[in-house]
């Protein structure tokens, strides 16, 4: 009888386990039809972003980016890159006319958390330090022209009212860090003082986000870049807009007629999002309640959380032994990289799975029926990201009018694409590039390229210095 009884018990568990499955997967459902839907919403709440400031919650950022990289730029330019868990530092020297990118250095290094929710001037002391150290670290034929001030292209990758190409207010932040006292402060002058406190003299040529430092440094490899993407921590895109469709831009008409446009798709939301349960959860118990929710679903930051999150309901239902092991429940304590290393596993006992939830969540003896049903989540999880991801873009490109073929047109449109998730996660990339084949259709397909522009940001930035340089006069 009692052999019986825990068989009972056991099936019973696992008939409550397909039913999460089941009720998980109908809840991330992303046909085509649907997508469609969200690619429209993107269009519409563009135009309303673009029409007036606050009119939708996509902000629809103005960069002074009215031209992009030529090619001409030349000299010695540095760039900082500040937005995720690390922040780089690097230097350039630019050949210019032909000459393209003489040399580099760069330096990565990790932000410590505490620096991201503690007071302003510790977070910029803390990077203006490390900057200063590279610095001075200039080798004899990387040094600026004698008697000329270094400059420097910031790309701060965070919701920015930019006030001039060098300028600009945090409107909030995202991502995990927060620190109340720097919102509505102006970065470049944060950024200023505290390299001056550092006793460095550098000038701040250009602040951009990590989308148009993307869009600036795709366009100097490839001259039919239009629109970037970041898949990272975060998620935004930026694209090339006419000025006379920007109702809310009420400066002088650009010689170019264009000027580049920061999304902030992140803070995208529609009503034909599919969100569930725990993607509520998250957003509830997170930082930033009630915002980024398209980022919520589709970033880096978030994927490996949402795993968590369904895992511990798992766990709720005993399918890991009776209590729910304590390691499940910390926050963030599955990153996406674990998330896609399980997704990838190849192996016939999935060993990687096995191997995971026994050294981060110090849960063993899983059957590989168990483990197959993980997969599966990092599966739904990932597909319902990336597929969102790419009706987002196709939201972009209709706005662009390069959602179809016009006649006699021979038009490329080339997207820049940036960030860790898309440039790690396979399953995340494959599913995203062939949701889009399928949104467009072949035709329009061969048109369009996706083109992983390796850490562009940092260098676009640094291009964005040099073709705002206050030395640019004496050149010609
Ligand atoms: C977040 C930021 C945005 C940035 C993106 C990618 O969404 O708000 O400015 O571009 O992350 O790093």
């Amino acid at each position: 009888a009692v052999v019986i009884h825990r068989k009972m018990k056991k099936s019973g568990k696992w008939v409550k386990a397909m039913e999460i499955v089941k009720e998980f997967e109908e809840s991330c459902r992303t046909p085509i039809s649907k997508l469609k839907q969200v690619a429209d919403a993107m269009t519409v709440e563009m135009h309303a972003g673009l029409a007036s400031e606050g009119g939708s919650k996509l902000k629809m950022l103005i960069t002074y980016v009215d031209s992009l990289p030529t090619g001409n730029e030349k000299g010695l330019f540095y760039a900082l890159d500040l937005g995720g868990t690390n922040f780089r530092v690097l230097r350039v020297l630019l050949g210019g006319k032909d000459g393209g990118i003489l040399k580099q250095q760069f330096k990565e290094v990790s932000i410590p958390p505490n620096k991201m929710t503690g007071s302003s001037a510790e977070l910029f002391d803390y990077i203006a330090a490390e900057l200063a150290k590279f610095v001075a670290q200039e080798e004899d034929d990387f040094k600026p022209t004698s008697g000329r001030l270094r400059e420097l292209g910031f790309t701060f990758s965070f919701p920015v009212m930019q006030t001039s190409i060098a300028s600009g207010t945090l409107l909030r932040w995202t991502k995990g860090f927060s620190i109340d006292e720097t919102v509505g402060q102006d970065v470049v002058a944060e950024l200023t003082k505290a390299l001056e406190r550092q006793g460095l003299e550098m000038r701040v040529s250009a602040l951009v986000n990590d989308t148009v430092g993307t869009l600036a440094g795709g366009k100097y490899a490839n001259n039919d870049v239009v629109v970037s993407v970041i898949l990272g921590t975060g998620s935004n895109a930026a694209y090339v807009e006419r000025a006379q469709a920007i109702p809310k831009w009420h400066g002088l008409l650009p010689k170019s007629g264009e000027m580049v446009i920061n999304m902030e798709w992140g803070n995208f939301r529609s009503s034909h999002l599919p969100l569930t349960e725990y993607d509520q959860a998250l957003d509830a118990e997170s930082l930033n309640p009630g915002e980024q929710i398209y980022e919520k679903v589709i970033s880096g930051m978030y994927l490996g959380e949402i795993f968590r999150r369904v895992l511990c309901r798992m766990a709720e239902e005993a399918f890991f032994g009776d209590v729910v092991p304590p390691k499940l429940k910390e926050p963030f304590i599955l990153g996406t990289p674990v998330m896609s290393a399980m997704h990838h596993d190849t192996s016939p006992d999935l060993k990687v799975v096995a191997n995971n939830l026994k050294d981060i969540l110090e849960i063993s003896n899983t059957s590989l029926k168990m483990r197959k049903v993980i997969v599966q989540f990092c599966d739904i999880v990932a597909t319902r990201g990336a597929r969102l991801s790419a009706a987002g873009l196709l939201g972009i490109l209709k706005k662009m009018g390069r959602d179809t073929i016009k006649e006699g047109e021979k038009q490329k449109t080339v997207i820049a694409m940036d960030g860790g998730l898309y440039e790690h996660y396979e399953e995340y990339r494959n599913s995203l590039e062939n949701c889009l084949k399928e949104l467009l259709g072949e035709e329009v397909c061969k048109t369009i390229k996706i083109e992983h522009s390796n850490d562009g940001s940092g260098i676009g930035a640094a291009l964005l210095a040099a073709s705002h340089s206050q030395y640019l006069e004496d050149e010609s």
